[in-house]
């Protein structure tokens, strides 16, 4: 039998055994990474290629298919999980001044914070939300893609040497009592407050693939979209689209943004430079 051709010198060799990976990743774990940005992908699988010591993506995939640690270890770097609280503290000024006056013409609002990573961002809501007083009213619906993350967030504890950096961004954030109050020291921890999300749902959801799960008023996804390509993030606007009730609101991070995406035309900007845009049809 005639040896096929080897194209070998034609083709990118590593970008075929990546496809192969996340294939396999796909089908053995359920995680849908075929449609990551590319480069930064490639960037994050060298990093875990170093941990594990390996020189080839095809020597990670057979630790991967074989080893879930390895895939843990692999999820962490591939979901870069940086988050703070009141992280850009203008948005969270924008959240109170511009959405909770539009919270407080319903009797009970649903918010999903989708890619909620170790959950700073939902602790600075639900501070924000107790302070407007709409707390009882409102459910939070706190989802990612990494389990690893929810388990640390349901904790709710973070390093108490960002406390400084935290306190200033919620002063700056509109917020009017003392930071302080909201946690207890704790070794080098800070344990917030655990009646702070009473009202919290935390779920892992994947938005690569999979479906809507309730109708919100308002969902944020911050800082979670730059990682994905065009195709994915058309389809996570979708999604967005289908999971908000009329007028709801979206707000995307600071280098995201609605404009150029096929539901551009459903939405009416409420904050251009914060990034918060109303559905109107
Ligand atoms: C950089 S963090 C953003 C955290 C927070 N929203 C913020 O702005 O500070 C990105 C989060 O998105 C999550 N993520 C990545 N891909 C995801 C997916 N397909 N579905 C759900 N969450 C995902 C990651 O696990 C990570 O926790």
């Amino acid at each position: 039998m005639a040896v096929p051709v080897d194209r070998r010198a034609e083709l990118d060799l590593e970008a075929i055994e990546v496809e192969l990976l996340l294939e396999g990743i796909f089908r053995l774990y359920g995680f849908d990474f075929r449609q990551y940005a590319p480069a930064s992908l490639r960037r994050r699988l060298r990093r875990r290629m170093d941990g594990e010591k390996v020189e080839t993506v095809s020597a990670l995939q057979d630790l991967i298919l074989h080893d879930p640690s390895v895939m843990e270890r692999l999820l962490l770097d591939l979901s870069i999980n940086v988050t703070a609280m009141f992280r850009d503290p203008t948005f969270f000024l924008a959240f109170r001044t511009k959405i909770v006056p539009l919270l407080r013409t319903y009797p009970f609002s649903r918010i999903w914070v989708a890619g909620c990573s170790t959950g700073e961002e939902v602790y600075s809501l639900s501070i924000l939300l107790a302070e407007e007083g709409l707390a009882e009213r409102t459910r939070i619906y706190a989802t990612d893609i990494n389990e690893a993350v929810l388990e640390q967030a349901r904790l709710g504890v973070f390093p108490l040497e960002k406390m400084r950096e935290y306190t200033q961004n919620y002063i700056r954030s509109g917020g009017t009592r003392a930071f302080s109050e909201y946690y207890v020291a704790r070794y080098d921890g800070a344990q917030f407050t655990r009646t702070l999300v009473d009202n919290v749902v935390w779920a892992q959801h994947n938005l690569a693939s999979d479906a809507a799960f309730n109708e919100f008023n308002v969902i944020t996804c911050r800082n979670v979209m730059i990682y994905f390509d065009k195709p994915l993030q058309e389809h996570v606007h979708r999604l967005f689209h289908e999971s908000l009730g009329m007028f709801g609101i979206l707000a995307l991070g600071q280098k995201e943004t609605i404009k150029f995406s096929p539901h551009e035309a459903a939405y009416e900007e409420l904050d251009g430079e914060e990034r918060l845009y109303r559905k109107v049809r």
